[in-house]
This record gives C-alpha cells, sequence and structure tokens, in this order.
C-alpha cells in the first residue's frame, strides 16, 4: 500500500481507534456539544465502532464499512437527524480537538479538517 495515504500518515489502525475513542470522549463530555450527543444512542460504543470502520476507508485504508454494511450512504443515514450549521459546527468540534489531543501532525491536521468539513457541511439537512 502506499505509504502516503491520509491512513498511513495517521498511524493505520491504532491511529483512528486513538482518535475516534478521543472524539466520541469529547463529544460526550464537552457541554458545547451535547445536542449532538443527544442524538446519539446512549451507549457511544457502537458509533465508535462504526465511525472507526468508515474511517479506515474513506483514510486510504481497509474498507472496513463497506465490506460489513455496503455502501455508506451517509447523507441519507443522517437524515433522521436535525443537521443544521450549529450540529455541524459541534461534530468539528470535537474532531478538530480529537486530532490536536492525540497528536496528529499539524500538516495532516490542516488536509483532514478540510475534508472532514466538506464531508460534515454535506450531512447539514436542515435550515439555521
Ligand atoms: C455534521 C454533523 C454530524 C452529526 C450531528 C452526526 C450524527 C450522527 C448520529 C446521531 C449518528 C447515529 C449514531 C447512533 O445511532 O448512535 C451518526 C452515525 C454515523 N456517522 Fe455521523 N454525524 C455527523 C457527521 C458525520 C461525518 C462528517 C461523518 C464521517 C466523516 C460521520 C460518520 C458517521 C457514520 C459512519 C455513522 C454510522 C452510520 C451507520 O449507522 O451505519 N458523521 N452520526
Amino acid at each position: 500500500m502506499n505509504d502516503n495515504t491520509h491512513y498511513q500518515r495517521i498511524g493505520s489502525e491504532a491511529g483512528i481507534r486513538a482518535l475516534v475513542e478521543r472524539f466520541y470522549e469529547l463529544m460526550d463530555t464537552l457541554p458545547e456539544t451535547q445536542t449532538i450527543r443527544q442524538m446519539h444512542a446512549k451507549d457511544l460504543r457502537i458509533s465508535q465502532e462504526k465511525l472507526f470502520m468508515f474511517l479506515s476507508g474513506w483514510l486510504g485504508g481497509p474498507q472496513l464499512y463497506t465490506e460489513k454494511y455496503g455502501h455508506p450512504r451517509l447523507r441519507q443515514r443522517h437524515l433522521p437527524f436535525a443537521i443544521d450549521s450549529s450540529a455541524r459546527d459541534q461534530w468539528m468540534q470535537c474532531m478538530v480537538q480529537a486530532m490536536k489531543d492525540v497528536g496528529i501532525e499539524p500538516e495532516l491536521r490542516k488536509e483532514l479538517e478540510a475534508a472532514f468539513f466538506k464531508t460534515a457541511d454535506f450531512m447539514r439537512n436542515k435550515a439555521d
């Protein structure tokens, strides 16, 4: 596999696991992100595992999510939740902070932040 994929640069499976663990820990505890926390199940372990599997493929590594669940159809799967720009920004706040906390280098963080923002913005389904 190409050494320069985001998957390799983030530290492969272990790097993604650390990131999603911190991401949901932040979502669970930051007072500013409780609106999106409330949209999720009480137990975050399934969301965590699904995000881990999705990101593995999304970052250029093994397509774990697609192998297990088929095409992600992410926008459609998010339609049951009212996602406005504030919800998007809460999601981004957790991800940006999680990337810092797990020690992803600044250059990679910048690239990933832009890519995450595009995807998060695409999930918006409610006017402000
Ligand atoms: C824009 C703000 C977002 C909000 C508010 C949001 C919220 C949610 C919620 C509530 C669920 C269901 C979890 C549960 O049932 O406990 C979910 C599932 C999921 N989200 Fe998001 N999400 C957002 C953005 C994103 C982004 C940007 C990605 C990918 C980079 C993503 C990837 C996923 C995946 C892979 C699942 C699992 C889908 C499945 O059920 O198979 N989400 N999200």
